[in-house]
């Protein structure tokens, strides 16, 4: 029996169309981009196109997108960066459902004498505009958004949040890494000042990201050395990882359109399927704005932990919230802000479908979801009363 993959949401296969972009970068175009001899000069234009794809994935220009480690690091790079540039005092307002990437960042600067403001979100994992502009004060120097949640794929309104930032000169961060490659993006009107992205959430390679900086954004760079990418962030680039993120930009920016069509197709029969066969199902995250490839449910009785190991044993591999804070006895921090109780937010999984899920795919593990849960409920006590 083959297994099947329904994580996309913490990583993706890697499209071997980007596989076979990235091959000449690793033997015969090795040369370092800074390098002003021919082979730096090959490698440099590989690097230049790819700057020009990611750009155009998000309506910037080309050179306000540095390439960056991952995801991880260009919200650090954007937080940090902003806080760092305009100096202490300054306040910074974010939600209570960000990844920890962001949460964590702007933790840490209040560690340093920054303020922070974390706006909570509403049970569908949704926040309020009017909550972020409450929280402005006249020291705001940066709010940070996520464009859509990655264990219930809710997507927020940071469009009407960028623009509270715009009309007050406030730098407006969002973390893109769920939605670039899967959603529509403009950094123009979207009124959004820095972006963090990942290529292995769209199908590129793991181990590199891109940071949008719209120019004239106060930025301090994390590393300072060589002065790569314009001085904003230093180190020899990764030059076949900026390769596979080009071009992982350039399909889904082509594919998007009929890939989302297909995806939410098969995420709708997947979801009603479970949530017409298993009694005491509900469905996490907001019924309408959210990622069309995510399904997040909490079953009565069933501890999440349980169910991923029989689903395991099944071949199915999913989540039962984000990958990072996986093996962790804590509940997920997400569902917690949204008001689930700390048992309800134990018995979530994460079912997130891909480029390369089939329709067959789906009707097998919703069989697997079908049986695991009916036998969990079967073993616990209140199952057996
Ligand atoms: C919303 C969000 N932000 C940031 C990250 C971190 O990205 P990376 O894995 O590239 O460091 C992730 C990864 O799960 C994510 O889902």
């Amino acid at each position: 029996m083959t297994s099947i993959y329904l994580d996309y949401a913490a990583t993706t296969p890697m499209d071997p169309r980007v596989r076979e972009a990235m091959a000449p970068y690793w033997e015969t175009v090795f040369g370092n981009p800074m390098s002003l001899h021919s082979h730096g000069q090959k490698a440099l234009e590989g690097v230049e196109a790819a700057r020009d794809s990611v750009a155009r994935l998000i309506g910037a220009d080309s050179p306000e997108i540095v390439f960056t480690g991952c995801g991880t690091e260009s919200d650090n790079a954007a937080i940090k960066g902003v806080a760092f540039a305009r100096g202490q005092g300054g306040h910074i307002i974010t939600t209570a459902v960000e990844h920890h990437a962001v949460l964590h960042a702007c933790r840490f600067l209040e560690k340093q004498g920054f303020d922070l403001s974390v706006v909570s979100a509403d049970r569908f994992g949704r926040v309020n505009p009017d909550d972020i502009k409450d929280a402005i004060t006249s020291k705001t120097i940066l709010i940070s958004v996520m464009h859509a949640n990655n264990e219930v794929g809710t997507i927020e309104p940071i469009e009407a949040i960028g623009a509270l930032a715009r009309d007050r000169g406030i730098s407006f961060h969002t973390d893109a890494v769920q939605t670039a490659g899967h959603l529509p993006i403009h950094v123009d009107t979207m009124n959004i000042d820095l972006l963090a992205l990942s290529a292995h959430k769209f199908c590129g390679p793991k181990g590199v990201g891109a940071l949008y900086i719209r120019k004239g954004t106060p930025f301090e760079p994390l590393l300072h050395g060589g002065a790569q990418e314009g001085g904003r962030r230093s180190a020899t680039h990764n030059v076949p990882g900026i390769v596979g993120l080009g071009k992982a930009a350039e399909i889904a920016m082509k594919e998007m359109e009929d890939e989302n069509r297909r995806i939410d197709e098969l995420r709708r029969r997947l979801l009603n399927r479970l949530m017409r066969d298993i009694p005491d199902t509900c469905l996490n995250g907001h019924p309408e704005e959210r990622l069309p490839n995510n399904i997040n449910l909490s079953f009565a009785q069933v501890e999440g932990e349980a169910l991923l190991m029989h689903l395991d044993h099944a071949g199915i591999s999913a989540s039962s919230g984000s990958a990072c804070s996986s093996g962790s006895e804590d509940p997920s921090h997400v569902l917690l802000a949204m008001g689930l109780s700390p048992e309800k937010a134990r018995g979530s999984l994460r079912l997130s479908l891909g480029r390369f899920t089939t329709r067959e795919e789906i009707d097998r593990a919703a069989e697997a979801v079908i049986e695991a849960v009916g036998r969990l409920r079967e073993l616990s006590p209140a199952g057996k009363s």
